[in-house]
């Protein structure tokens, strides 16, 4: 594990202004604080995390930013970035769809609900709308199993619903989006 804390790059405050218009200038002191760290690329996941909250996904933009600033190779970034699970590379919706295959819920029917959405929508998991309006995932037990099958959309969970329910279910959320709520 690298330990070298040296800028090797002459023109490094050019560097960390084009990288604050890429990552924003708290991303940008958060990184400067881990380079202090001896075991810099130790840190490198808590940046991840960072960046993805701010920016709900990570591009191959902010990888390359993260690994110049935190003098990683961009190989490895990206590789840590394609490893976890919980790294989105890809920009994800306004609304997130999270389609409940628990065991409760499967035997109710989910997976013809899920069947229904991606016809409706035109994706398969982890895919994103061409407008950009939803993005759909699955999950395990969402813990209301009382409600099953369930769908959350967002913070809202829809119980007992049905695949016949599910163009209605999404027109009221593409009228939020278009409305800009
Ligand atoms: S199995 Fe779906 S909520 Fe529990």
């Amino acid at each position: 594990m690298s330990t070298c804390t040296c800028k090797t790059t002459d023109n490094w405050e050019q560097v960390e202004a084009a990288a604050k218009l890429v990552l924003g200038e708290k991303i940008v002191a958060l990184i400067a604080e881990c380079r202090r760290d001896p075991h810099s690329e130790s840190r490198l996941i808590s940046v991840l995390h960072k960046v993805q909250a701010q920016y709900g996904y990570l591009s191959d933009t902010h990888l390359d930013a993260v690994a110049q600033l935190l003098q990683v190779p961009a190989a490895k970034v990206a590789g840590v970035a394609g490893f976890y699970h919980f790294f989105r590379l890809k920009p994800r919706g306004k609304f997130m769809i999270n389609v409940c295959l628990g065991t409760a819920c499967y035997v109710k029917g989910a997976d013809r609900i899920a069947q229904k959405l991606m016809e409706e929508l035109g994706i398969q998991w982890g895919e994103t709308s061409k407008d950009g309006v939803f993005t759909l995932e699955a999950s395990r037990c969402l813990g209301t199993c009382g409600l099953a099958p369930v769908v959350m959309i967002n913070n809202d969970v829809h119980g007992d619903v049905t695949a016949d329910q599910v163009p209605s279910i999404l027109e009221k959320y593409i009228k939020k989006a278009k409305a800009g709520e």
